[in-house]
Formats: C-alpha cells, structure tokens, sequence
C-alpha cells in the first residue's frame, strides 16, 4: 500500500495505533471532500470506537471538522453570545426552551444543533416538526436572525463543519455513537464553528443518555472543555441526570408541544428546571449577576410570557407558523391514534430504561433506521411519571401517539417493560452531577 492509502489509517487504528496527525488529517479531509467512499469512514468509526481516539487524536479530529466548512464569527452580534448543548438524551427538548429563554434575557444564541441519533432526539428534527420551518440557514442568515431576534438554531451544512453533518449520519447508521472522542469531536466541532463568548455543555448520564454512568460522563465534560481551552474558547460543562426521560415528551411534535408548554410557564418539572440553570449560569458568566439573581430573572422570563414571545419570533423567522406557540395542537402534525399506557402495576417508580423508551420511540417513527429515512414528526411517547412516584393501578401514566393501534399497543408495552417499581419510597434523582471548566 502507498504512504497515502487511506487503508493505512483504518488498519493503524484497527491495530490500536496512534494516527500522525497530518494523516489523520489527510483522512478527514479526503473524506469531507468525497474522495473517501463511506464504507471505508465506516471502517474508520468503528475502529476509533472500539480502539478509542488519544487526546491529540480527537484535537485533530475535531479541527479537521472545523477546517471541513466556513466559521462563524458573529462579530455583526452585539449582545454577548452563548451556545449551549447536550450530548443527547431522551425527552430532552432544553434547547428548544434555552434559545428563547436567553435570548428574552437579552443574550444571543447562535445554534447548531443535530438531529436524532442513536436512541436519542434531535432538535433539528423537532424544530421541523413545525409547519414551514427550516434549519439549514446560511452562515449569513443565521447571524442576522441572532442580531434581529436573539436567537437562531441552525443544522450543519455543506458550509458549516459539513464533515460532522456526513460523519454524524454515518455514526448514527453504523453504530458508532456512544464514543467519548467520537461525541466530543462532533459536539465540539459545531461548538468552535461558532463564535460565541460562552460554551455551555449538558452532559447527560445514565440510562436515556450515551453514557451510562456520571463517571463516564465526566471524562466526556472534560474532554470537550479540554478542547474548547485549547482554542482559547470559555466553556463550562454540567453532567446532569438521564437516568429517565427529562421532560414527559419523547417525539418530535409533541416535544415541541412540551416546550411551548414551559416556554409559557404553564408546566414546572426538570425540564424547566435545566433551562433555568443553564440561562441563569449564561448570564451570570456574561454579565456578572450572580446566579441567584439570573435564575429569578430566567423564571421571570418564562413566568411573564417573555421566552414564549422571542420562541414565536425565531420559528417565524426561520419560516414556521408561529401559531405554533397559541396553540401548538392545532398547528402540529398529529397521530391518528392516541392509546393510553397503564401503569405497569402499583408501585413507586424505582428505575427507568429511558433508552427502552427512546426506541420504542423510534420504532413508531420517531427516529430514523437508515441514514437520511424520513421520520413521522406525529408519533411519540408522552410519558408522566418520575423517580420517586408512587402508580396506581388503572392510571393512565400516558400515551403513545401511533400510525396504527398495533403499533401503539407495542410501545406501550415497552414503556411498561422499562419501569421498575418498588414497595417502599425511592428518592428522586440528583438533577446535577457537577460543573468542569472555568
Ligand atoms: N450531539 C452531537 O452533536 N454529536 C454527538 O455525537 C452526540 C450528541
């Protein structure tokens, strides 16, 4: 083989060797510009997710994904500006809450999120879901809607890290995803397209998120801010708790139905709780309140009808009816069969599979089975109960939204399969784990 045989790579990091970086780089350029076939970026995944990638490994990585497309300065922004993500979980739709929220504070949230992956949701494709919406802005566009509205959240395209777009859809069909370096260059990668004063990361842990466990987490929070310190970037990362489904939806429609709901402060509950924190820690960076004082200001913003308003003006911007945000049920696509889930019997709920659910999720439509699949955007899980309540028999603990009855009588099935329950009281899980980074 030549010197510059792409096989080379894949066998060095099959064989559980360290990549040259100027080689890697190779690799990862020849790949973002379609001179490698994706069977053989395929090869390279599953290696670099069994063998693992190397501090300096997943730097070149992440770089090169930078280097794939154009950055983004945002020097037409004034306010300060904040980017936030999660490593993915389910029912998480934060980011559908945080953009507006802080933007109602008078921050600027320039976003580039991802769509569903694995197991997990993605605001892309919740954001879809709305009728009209787009999220492939241009670089031009995206900085303008943050400098008119506030905020705008946008997918990868062939001009921003275009090789995460590629390589993301690839990891998703392969799987390839639960990978510390492989995550970290992907989350990373959008995070240093951008140029925000501030990177807040939501790391989640447990069963609902790709790491399981808060020790696993933690390595990934410190690996991302390591590479966002590394590019002279401010970053902070909170490992917090996916050891059940954050809010109740786990769809696309009806995660946007949730989020309208906490936007307007109708709904309280840990969803709202990690969009609070997260605005209240922005701000307090990059404005110097102190933090109590910029989480009464983020309740007040959602309590007032404030984040709700600044939600309309980003969907409207990005083409959706902001209707969306009077009456979301009247605006978004709906299933055909709504079907209850009993409990799985009395109890209080001492364990949740939140990964079962996201399945079952997907297997109804929610998600995609081979790369580039449509989705339903109508079908999904609503999904009640936490840690710590008690069931009682006959009590609907939610719905499955269906194509059909048989498949809705499935999910629900799982649903059930994937609760334990105890005779004596369990405590709610610790919403937050930690912080790392300055
Ligand atoms: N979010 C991303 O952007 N990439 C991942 O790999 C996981 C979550």
């Amino acid at each position: 083989m030549s010197a510059h045989d792409p096989r080379d790579v894949v066998a060095a990091k099959r064989d559980g060797e360290h990549i040259p970086p100027h080689e890697l780089r190779g690799f990862l350029d020849s790949y973002a510009s379609g001179d490698i076939a994706d069977y053989l970026a395929s090869a390279f995944l599953m290696a670099a997710y069994i063998r693992g990638l190397d501090a300096d490994e997943t730097r070149v990585m992440t770089e090169a994904m930078v280097a794939s497309g154009r950055t983004l300065r945002l020097d037409g922004v004034s306010a300060p500006k904040v980017d936030k993500h999660s490593t993915g979980g389910v029912a998480d739709g934060v980011t559908l809450v945080f953009a507006p929220l802080a933007a109602a504070l008078g921050l600027a949230v320039a976003k580039l999120s991802g769509r569903g992956l694995g197991h997990t949701g993605g605001t892309l494709d919740k954001l879809e879901a709305i009728p009209g919406l787009r999220t492939d802005l241009s670089p031009e566009e995206l900085e303008r809607q943050v400098e008119e509205v506030g905020c705008a959240v946008a997918s990868q395209s062939s001009e921003i890290v275009p090789a995460d777009g590629a390589l993301y859809a690839l990891r998703d069909a392969t799987a390839t995803v639960s990978s510390i370096p492989l995550i970290a260059a992907s989350v990373m990668s959008k995070k240093l397209a951008v140029g925000s004063d501030l990177i807040l990361l939501d790391v989640k842990a447990g069963s609902g998120a790709f790491m399981k466990t808060v020790d696993e987490a933690k390595v990934l929070a410190k690996t991302c801010v390591s590479l966002a310190l590394g590019h002279d970037r401010r970053a902070r990362a909170a490992v917090t708790d996916m050891s059940q489904p954050l809010g109740e939806a786990v769809g696309n429609a009806l995660d946007v139905a949730e989020a309208v709901q906490v936007l307007s402060g109708a709904r309280q509950g840990r969803l709202r709780d990690l969009a609070v924190m997260f605005s209240a820690e922005a701000l307090s960076r990059l404005t110097g309140v102190g933090i109590g004082e910029g989480r009464a200001a983020a309740a007040a913003a959602l309590d007032s009808g404030e984040a709700l308003e600044r939600f309309r003006r980003m969907v409207e911007a990005q083409g959706g009816d902001p209707r969306v945000v009077d009456d979301p049920h009247a605006i978004l696509p709906r299933a055909p069969v709504v079907f209850p889930i009993d409990p799985p019997g009395a109890g209080f709920l001492a364990a949740v599979d939140a990964e079962a659910i996201g399945r079952a999720a997907g297997e109804l439509g929610a998600g995609r089975t081979e790369r580039g699949a449509p989705i339903d955007p109508a079908v999904g899980i609503v999904v009640r109960p936490k840690v710590g309540d008690l069931l009682a028999p006959g009590e609907a603990i939610g719905e499955v939204h269906a194509a059909s009855e048989a498949a809705a009588r499935s999910a629900a099935e799982r649903v059930r399969k994937a609760m334990t329950l105890s005779d004596g009281p369990v405590p709610a899980p610790a919403l937050v784990h930690g912080w790392f980074g300055g």
